[in-house]
């Protein structure tokens, strides 16, 4: 615990003569799922996050752009925590006023991070309600889960403003698992009557992305992780148990190699035992982790504890995959676009982070009594990560070419420019596909559009609570699969003694779908409305927002990327 340091440096505050929101944008709304219990003792401790005002992030991203850029001479120069440190640590000013204003609160409490641009407060929710005026915290409960939260915005000063991006603990509520799976599933029920395949396990993966029983990892240093932000945990019994039924035909590892967070006791969950077992089924015998951060305390955001800790630690996986998204239009811009940087410090690493696209397609938000509009999901739309879609097989009976899996979250951002790496493939789409787009009023043609990649989504098998379960889907299936191929060849270029394929978006779009399984055939869901009727966006030739461009073929995605 580092404790607050004095300063002599005098610094004058004016008695709150003006404040300011922080996030003005950010939704405020109890979640449906939530119910309100009371408010909280005033001497219950909260645990809050303050974001502090970084440096140099312009350079950052131009870093990023070079270092992930396979024509650039910079290309797999990654930065160590300490050289992200350095970039964009937060000033002296902008450190010394934040721990002044805390420490004028009496907030002692507070832990950073290597990179000082977080401080993890502990503080009593009065003193918490005058430190963030109109801030009221109340207990929530939902399942069993219980967090505190604020029912009403928070202000600071004009003077505090200007050094933090935002405070975490207030608003978010933790996500809730397999949102739409339900709604999915009982429309796949029904189609299942017209008869369905045996399922997906992992070699019916390894067949379809051609995979072969030695494709497995053999590098010193290699490692990949899933995070999961939900109340529930995998079983290391169901991983072994999943491994001995499905395992047969490949070298794999059946155990986690370490586990970051706490495991809570009880059941397994269906999400945390898929994120697992096929993270471990293509990236075959590669050391994984498991990162379970269900935040320690109830006034903390999960996946910001995620976000906290990779600033902590210098020694990370180099693949992530994370089944964890928002609407977009319920988060502030501030937070959105902080986490965009936190997301640029993993990239100059040569971290990859992968995340589903989402399971609800196009999405829908309704505007007013008869207008609607697509509704896309964050962080599936920011420019700096890999979105990762869903796809099925074209017949259920044989491992044969897949057809967009309708559920595939995918579409364009509100909140997020189009990155330049995407710009002509996008542009293509719209220009091509012009005469089946969806009305210009539903979506903005000028957003960062998603997803990049895809995988299978459809009928997986899985061993939870040591049960074999079928049926089971979403894009939360895919991004593993994709991860863990994405592990395999950097595996390939650790052995070459190449850097490993970082933030991979760059590259990807340059192979134009070079070496990738084209997806161009189906739909995926959107507003159930006169204008659209249930239909988004279609798969087309080359890259779409359903599938992006497509689903990986090993062998030939191997010999395009193994060079330098
Ligand atoms: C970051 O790591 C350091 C040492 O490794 C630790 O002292 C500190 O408490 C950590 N910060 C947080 C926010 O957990
Ligand atoms: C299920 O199938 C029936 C007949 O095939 C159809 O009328 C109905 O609309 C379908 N329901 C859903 C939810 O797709
Ligand atoms: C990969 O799989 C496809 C389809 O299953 C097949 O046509 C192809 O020959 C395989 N091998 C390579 C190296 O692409
Ligand atoms: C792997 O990491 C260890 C230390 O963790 C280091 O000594 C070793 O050189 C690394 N091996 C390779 C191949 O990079
Ligand atoms: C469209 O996206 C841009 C960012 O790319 C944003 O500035 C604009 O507000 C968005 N429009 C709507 C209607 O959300």
């Amino acid at each position: 615990m580092s404790a607050l340091l004095t300063f002599s440096i005098p610094l004058l505050f004016s008695p709150l003569v003006w404040s300011g929101y922080l996030e003005p944008d950010q939704d405020v709304l109890m979640p449906d799922d939530w119910t309100r219990v009371g408010r909280v003792d005033p001497k219950q401790e909260l645990q809050l996050t303050f974001a502090l005002k970084q440096q140099n992030i312009a350079l950052l991203e131009e870093t990023l752009r070079r270092v992930s850029d396979p024509d650039s001479a910079q290309y797999g120069k990654y930065l160590t925590l300490e050289d992200v440190s350095s970039l964009v640590r937060p000033s002296e000013l902008t450190q010394k006023v934040v721990h002044r204003w805390l420490g004028s609160h009496g907030i002692k409490n507070c832990l950073t991070v290597h990179t000082q641009d977080f401080l993890q407060c502990s503080i009593t929710a009065e003193v918490a309600e005058s430190l963030l005026s109109g801030s009221k915290f109340h207990h929530y409960i939902r399942d069993g889960q219980s967090v505190v939260r604020s029912s009403s915005p928070y202000s600071v000063s004009d003077d505090i403003h200007q050094h933090l991006d935002f405070v975490g603990g207030l608003h978010r509520f933790p996500p809730k698992g397999r949102q739409d799976y339900s709604k999915a599933y009982s429309i796949r029920k029904n189609r299942s009557k017209a008869g369905f395949h045996l399922g997906v396990t992992p070699a019916v993966l390894r067949k379809r992305y051609n995979l072969t029983a030695t494709d497995v990892g053999a590098a010193q240093n290699n490692s990949q992780a899933v995070a999961q932000f939900l109340e529930q945990y995998y079983h290391p019994a169901d991983l072994d148990e999943f491994m001995s039924l499905f395992g047969r035909s490949f070298q794999h590892l059946s155990q986690v190699d370490r586990i970051v967070g706490t495991q809570g006791a009880g059941k397994a969950g269906l999400e945390a035992s898929l994120d697992v077992e096929y993270i471990m089924s293509t990236g075959a015998n590669i050391p994984t982790w498991v990162f379970t951060i269900r935040g320690r305390h109830e006034s903390q955001e999960p996946f910001l504890q995620w976000i906290v800790l990779l600033s902590n630690a210098s020694d990370l996986p180099w693949v992530h995959t994370i089944s964890y998204g928002d609407d977009e239009d319920s988060l502030s811009t501030a937070y959105m676009t902080r986490i965009n940087t936190e997301f640029m410090k993993a990239g100059v690493r040569g971290m990859s982070l992968l995340f589903a696209s989402g399971d609800s397609g196009a999405g829908c938000k309704h505007l007013d009594k008869e207008n609607n509009a697509f509704r896309p999901s964050f962080p599936a739309s920011s420019p700096y990560v890999t979105t990762v879609g869903g796809t099925s097989f074209k017949n259920p009976f044989k491992v044969t070419s897949e057809v967009t899996d309708y559920i595939s979250g995918g579409g364009f951002s509100n909140a997020f420019r189009m990155p330049d790496y995407q710009v002509s493939a996008v542009n293509a789409y719209l220009k091509t596909g012009a005469a089946s787009l969806p009305p210009p009023s539903y979506f903005n043609t000028s957003g960062r559009a998603y997803p990049d990649m895809a995988a299978l989504s459809d009928n997986y098998w899985v061993v939870t609570n040591r049960i074999p379960i079928p049926w089971v889907s979403g894009t939360s299936a895919s991004t593993p699969v994709v991860g863990g191929v994405l592990s395999l060849i950097n595996d390939r270029r650790l052995l070459k003694g190449l850097p490993v394929l970082g933030f991979f978006n760059p590259r990807l779009y340059k192979l134009q779908g070079q070496a990738l399984f084209d997806v161009t055939e189906g739909c995926h869901l959107s507003c159930l409305d006169e204008q659209v009727q249930g239909r988004g966006f279609c798969a087309a030739p080359s890259w779409d927002p359903v599938t992006g461009w497509g689903t990986p073929n090993y062998p030939a995605l191997l010999a395009v990327l193994l060079s330098e």
